[in-house]
């Protein structure tokens, strides 16, 4: 048995497990999407959903971890008792592998591409013009290179283990992240123009707020927001002392997640109309307010152009925040694979994290080079369809193929009165019943 390490303490986990999770799908991902969807409106549903069916999920995954106190494989396996039941859980485990590495291969490629602006603000202040447009322009080469550094800092940190690579960066990574942004939001609100962004922001257009579309994509982005499905919470739950009252560290988890996800749109939308007061196109052809990659990779630098130092400043803050909440997340999908390896074959971390971070970087290479035809494709594949459906399959483990009591018995390690509480009442029924309609439905829809 493999020596398999544990957080050091609570605020560690919490920090860890709430840098998973904070990551580009919360400072990009749902400030754009909130701008284009009704502002309010549809941080209203984000909130709805994050508590009332990703917590639930988020909830199972540590569970099921912290009582395997192993992987994902092992963990499904174990809960089941039919050798069929076991075989699918396995399986599941294996595709929760499978998808968090495909995640992290389109996730290395956006995250180099965040290095290269946080780099080439000053390299241009300093007259190395041509150096900061390889960083910034599209390219095979700088794709690759940018990407394989990304992969080495992420395969850096999870060799150095569950408390001195994954624990102690997240305490000093996290801490900076929120900082940043911060100041970051508190500047840009400053400006002329950033009353009209909170205003799109805090305003609902309720007329949108029971759109279909609106809240699948919500529910997506909760989903992503939140690492569920691929087993990255279940493997921190497991690195998790018998000790911790799991519920209320999950509800912190999923609090800080969404409060980051919140505050983020207190920079992203007044920093759009801020630019649109300066000059700067913000709405495309159709009158639709640009978004994603535009967004960040043109609005937002042609913004800070117009800022003079200031300007540089900010940008060279904004993409090193976005890099490192991009590096908190990136450890978290590899620590999936290396889990497996290191339990599974009994490899040491070291090696498992080189090889895994490794073949991953080829996958990356792959998707640089065919990137209009794959990019889209794995991200698709990954987040619209494999999250979710890995998701249904956990509530169906958790909900209905574990004992309850032996659910019940895990819980009450650190809570003896745990099923008189709320949250024995309220979980497990969301589990199997809400949660599995729910996303089911969305599936269903989204494949339509
Ligand atoms: N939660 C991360 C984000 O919001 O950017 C993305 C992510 C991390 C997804 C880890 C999946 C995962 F396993």
């Amino acid at each position: 048995m493999v020596n398999r390490g544990e957080f050091g303490s609570r605020l560690g986990f919490i920090l860890a497990a709430a840098g998973s999770a904070v990551g580009l799908g919360n400072i990009w991902g749902f400030p754009t999407q909130a701008a284009s969807n009704g502002g309010a409106a549809f941080l209203l549903v984000y909130l709805v959903l994050a508590f009332a069916l990703a917590y639930p999920i988020l909830m199972a995954e540590l569970i099921l971890g912290r009582h395997a106190h192993g992987n994902s494989v092992v963990a499904l396996t174990r809960i089941a008792e039919r050798p069929v039941t076991k075989a699918i859980g396995a399986l599941t485990g294996l595709a929760g592998i499978l998808v968090a590495s495909s995640i992290l291969s389109f996730y290395s490629i956006v995250s180099g591409w965040m290095l290269g602006f946080t780099a080439s603000y000053p390299l241009a202040a300093m007259g190395f013009d041509a150096h900061a447009a390889w960083l910034t322009d599209f390219s095979l080469s700088r794709n690759v290179i940018l990407m394989t550094l990304f992969s080495a800092m992420t395969i850096g940190i999870v060799m150095g283990g569950v408390q001195g690579g994954i624990e102690r960066w997240s305490r000093r990574l996290m801490p900076t992240l929120i900082v940043t942004l911060i100041v970051l939001a508190a500047y840009v609100l400053s400006l002329e123009g950033a009353s009209e962004g909170l205003r799109v922001y805090l305003v609902p257009d309720f007329s949108k707020i029971l759109s279909a579309d609106l809240i699948l994509r919500a529910l997506g982005s909760a989903f992503f927001s939140l690492s569920l499905g691929v087993g990255t919470m279940l493997i921190y739950g497991s690195y998790i002392s018998d000790e911790e009252h799991l519920p209320s560290i999950g509800v912190q988890v999923a609090l800080i997640d969404v409060g980051i996800a919140v505050l983020a749109g207190f920079l992203i939308l007044p920093a759009m109309y801020v630019a649109l007061a300066r000059g700067v196109e913000i709405f495309d052809a159709t009158g639709a307010l640009l978004s994603e990659d535009t967004l960040i990779f043109t609005v937002l630098p042609e913004l800070f152009a117009t800022l003079g130092t200031a300007g540089l400043v900010l940008a060279t803050a904004f993409f090193f925040l976005m890099s490192v909440a991009a590096l908190t997340s990136s450890i978290s999908m590899l620590e999936v694979p290396v889990a497996f390896l290191t339990e599974r074959f009994q490899w040491t971390r070291s090696r498992a994290a080189i090889i895994a971070g490794v073949f991953i970087g080829f996958l990356s290479t792959a998707i640089a080079m065919n990137f209009d035809s794959l990019f889209g494709f794995v991200i698709a594949a990954s987040t619209r369809y494999g999250q979710p459906m890995l998701g249904l399959m956990l509530c169906i483990y958790t909900g209905w193929i574990w004992r309850r009591d032996s659910v019940l018995a895990e819980l009450r390690k650190n809570d003896p009165d745990v099923a008189s509480g709320v949250f024995w009442k309220i979980w497990p029924w969301y589990l199997r019943v809400v949660c599995p309609v729910v996303i089911g439905f969305i599936l269903w829809r989204s494949l339509l």
